[in-house]
Order: C-alpha cells, then sequence, then structure tokens
C-alpha cells in the first residue's frame, strides 16, 4: 500500500494550478447516460474516484477515451445493465448518481446500497423519495435498491436537508420527465451550477441552480454537449490553508474565488493576507494564526470537506478554537492522528476544541478517509521531523499528484510503494 514520507518543517510557496473538481466531474459523467451523444469533458481529474466512475458506466454501456486530455464518453447500443454493482458502489459512494439518470432513460434501474462509510452513516433516502415524487416506483431487496417508471412525470419535492447527489440526481432525472418539476431546499454547491450549466448545453431547461429552489422543464431528448468543469474548491483550499498553516505564500491558479469564499473570508480572519485577480487567488500566512470557531455547513457555509484540513491549521494558531462538524457525524476521524503528532484536541461528540499552539512532531498517522488524509499531509508538512502517512489510497481517491504539487511549492513529500 502507498504511503507518504514527509520531511518537514517546510514554508509552502510558489504557485499550484487547481485541478478540476472531482465532485463536479463525478455528476458530469453520469450526465452521459442521458443521452445518445457523445459527451466531451474538459479538466476532468485523473484521480480514482474518476477511474472507478468510469468503469461503472463502461458496466451501464458507455465508453470512454481521452482525447487533447479531454474525457469523451460514448453511449453504446443497448443491451447492457441497468445495475451498479456492490463492487463498485461500496469504494465510492457517489456510484448512486447514475439512479436518476438511469431510470430517466431507460425507465428502470438497479443500484446497491451504499451502506455505511468511514464518516458516519449516509442514506440515500432523499434520492429515492424524490424520485418517488416523479412517479418512480422504488424497492428494496437484496441490498439494492431498484427503481422503475414507464415515463417520470415532473413533480414538486422538498429535500428535507440539502443533499448534493440528491439534488443532482433529481435534476438528471427531471430533465428528462414530462412536464415541470419543481424541487425546494435544494442544496446550492458550485458543483450544483456546474451540473446545470452542462445539462442546459446538453439542452435541458433547468432554472435556479444555485438557489434553494430549481424550476427544471422535461425534456423528450437531450443532445451532446462539450464541457469544461470547474476547479476543485476543496483540493485548491487545502493548499491555500497550507500557505496559512506553514506562514508561506501561495497562489492557486485557475480558480474561482467565488467558490471558495467561505474558505478566504476565514482564513483572512486568521490573519492571512488574500490577493484575488481574476483566474488567481494569492494567499500568505501571518506571523501569528489568530483562532476562530467553525461550524460546518452546506454551502455557501464552510464545507464539511475542508473541516479537517482547517483544523490541522487550528492546531497552529495562539489560543482556543472550536471546530463543530453539522453535516456528516463521526468526522473527526483526523484529530486522534494529529494528536499523536503532539497537538491538543479535545473531542466531544460533535464538536472538537483545538488548543493552539503546539509544536508538531513527525509521526507515523494512519489516513482515515479522503479529507483526513490531506489534514496528515498537511500537519506533516508543518510538523518537525519526519512523517509517514499511511493508507494514501484514499487521497489518491480525490486529488491529483499531491505529492507533486507539494514538491513544488517546496515541501520535502515522496511517495513510497
Ligand atoms: C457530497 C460530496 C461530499 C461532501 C458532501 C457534503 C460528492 C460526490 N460528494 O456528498 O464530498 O462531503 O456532499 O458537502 O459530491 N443525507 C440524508 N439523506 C439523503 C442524502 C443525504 O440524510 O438521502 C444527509 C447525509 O447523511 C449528510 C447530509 O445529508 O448528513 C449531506 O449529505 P450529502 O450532501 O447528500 O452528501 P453527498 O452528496 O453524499
Amino acid at each position: 500500500m502507498d504511503r507518504f514520507r514527509i520531511l518537514g518543517p517546510s514554508r509552502l510557496a510558489g504557485s499550484v494550478e487547481a485541478s478540476g473538481a472531482k465532485n463536479a466531474s463525478l455528476p458530469a459523467m453520469a450526465a452521459s447516460l442521458l443521452s445518445d451523444e457523445p459527451l466531451v469533458l474538459g479538466r476532468v481529474p485523473r484521480v480514482r474516484d474518476i477511474t472507478t466512475m468510469g468503469r461503472l458506466l463502461e458496466h451501464l454501456g458507455v465508453s470512454r477515451a481521452h482525447e487533447d486530455g479531454r474525457l469523451v464518453l460514448t453511449p453504446r447500443d443497448n443491451g447492457n445493465p441497468d445495475e451498479a454493482p456492490y463492487e463498485l458502489v461500496k469504494t465510492m459512494r457517489a456510484s448512486v448518481l447514475v439512479l436518476g439518470p438511469l431510470l430517466a432513460r431507460r425507465g428502470h434501474a438497479r443500484v446497491s446500497l451504499p451502506g455505511g462509510c468511514a464518516i458516519g452513516v449516509r442514506p440515500i433516502d432523499q434520492h429515492l423519495a424524490g424520485l418517488e415524487a416523479l412517479g418512480a416506483e422504488v424497492s428494496l431487496e437484496h441490498g439494492y435498491v431498484e427503481v422503475r417508471a414507464r415515463h417520470l412525470l415532473g413533480g414538486r419535492f422538498r429535500f428535507a436537508m440539502p443533499t448534493v447527489t440528491g439534488t443532482e440526481n433529481l435534476m438528471m432525472a427531471a430533465s428528462l420527465a414530462r412536464g415541470t418539476t419543481v424541487l425546494d431546499n435544494c442544496a446550492r454547491e458550485p458543483e450544483i451550477v456546474d451540473l446545470a450549466r452542462l445539462l442546459n448545453g446538453m439542452g435541458a431547461s433547468i432554472e435556479g441552480a444555485g438557489d434553494e429552489r430549481m424550476v427544471i422543464e422535461g425534456r423528450e431528448r437531450l443532445h451532446g454537449a462539450e464541457h469544461r468543469i470547474i476547479a476543485d474548491r476543496i483540493e485548491g483550499g487545502t493548499y491555500l490553508i497550507g500557505a496559512t498553516m506553514t506562514r508561506g505564500d501561495v497562489t492557486l491558479l485557475g480558480a474561482e474565488a467565488a467558490d471558495l469564499a467561505p474558505l478566504l473570508h476565514r482564513l483572512a480572519e486568521n490573519g492571512a493576507d488574500i490577493e484575488i485577480s481574476p483566474d488567481r487567488i494569492r494567499v500568505r500566512g501571518p506571523s501569528e494564526i489568530r483562532p476562530r470557531d467553525l461550524q460546518t455547513a452546506p454551502h455557501p457555509g464552510f464545507p464539511t470537506d475542508l473541516q479537517a484540513q482547517y483544523m490541522a491549521l487550528m492546531t497552529q494558531a495562539q489560543g482556543v478554537s472550536e471546530i463543530s462538524e453539522t453535516v456528516f457525524e463521526n468526522r473527526f476521524q483526523h484529530a486522534p492522528e494529529l494528536m499523536r503528532m503532539g497537538a491538543d484536541i479535545r473531542v466531544d461528540g460533535g464538536r472538537a476544541q483545538i488548543h493552539g499552539p503546539n509544536p508538531l512532531s513527525g509521526a507515523q498517522v494512519m489516513a482515515t478517509d479522503l479529507r483526513a488524509s490531506a489534514c496528515l499531509v498537511l500537519a506533516g508538512v508543518a510538523a518537525r521531523g519526519e512523517t509517514e502517512v499511511l493508507r494514501i489510497y484514499h487521497l489518491d481517491r480525490g486529488y491529483e499528484g499531491m505529492e507533486l504539487k507539494l514538491q513544488k511549492l517546496g515541501a520535502h513529500v515522496e511517495r513510497l510503494r
């Protein structure tokens, strides 16, 4: 199993290019199931989750090729299964994104239930209730969810909580339903807005993406399209947190500052100096990092996917800070590992109190999930001595060439196989 060896401390400085957003690429790829023409996607990151989605689509009858750095997805003739098997879903919960498109296009889908995962129980009840509101019949059997509908009909649905992939599933299904669908309490993440742009480019009619209410006029068919994926705000944000934490000076290229606003606002409060110009964000870390409390929340709140990295930063702040995780339960698995590196963190349910600053010292630590891995890598860069981060396969699910990007910024990170 691959691991990272990091020799610290290093100050991150220089410029780094943002990769395309994994979480925007996954629904965009699933959208290839909605038409019988090719979909050409630019800036899809080369990370493990994208490979997994590619394999799932292959299984469902969509072939893929890389042309001039773009991903071309071409649906083949029918006769392919309408099923997402357990082997694929268990490694990536986002496989559930094929549910809506398969149902809308083929009238049937069978997807393995994702089950629990390291960051808590993550049900898909809202995806299913939403599809039912469009006329689907839902049944659960043998660990699989099966949905059927001869024709989806436009309807009204209010999400009990904003769910990102749930909203995306419904957007895709409603785009091929008969009539108008009104969705309320939708997720408002930039990835939702990106998916709406793609679907509208395929001929769909979606209004209100980025707001709580979306109105979707169903179409009889959608066509192929070309689309460039937005920059990954979580990946980019990770490097900007690293810049602040190591009192560094990092310029992130190709990123959208508006998408990163919740983080940038927070880093400014921590004392970082932030310069925004079109297509680039420069962050210079302060000599003294000010502690700030934080609560994660759906967009436009502070993203749960940056919570672990932010906790690493707070271990270096001058004083006490408190982080509340409200989106997922059990998402503090990085805390005990940070403590093994010298941090002083007290976890109580969904809240963690971090007493800074404590010098971090290198240690062997274990990555438990995607974002926790990034937190430990940042801690390793800031820590004195050698850190080994085990189980880097979590990191490889979502960070493109992280060791190369960090090396470019001056960190001593190597991958050991
Ligand atoms: C997406 C992101 C993930 C991010 C998360 C929250 C992708 C591929 N993944 O995950 O990186 O951490 O958003 O920003 O885009 N919930 C239910 N019932 C449902 C659906 C969700 O109770 O049917 C709950 C979840 O358990 C969680 C909350 O709603 O507590 C938000 O989850 P959701 O937005 O659905 O996360 P994902 O879409 O899986």
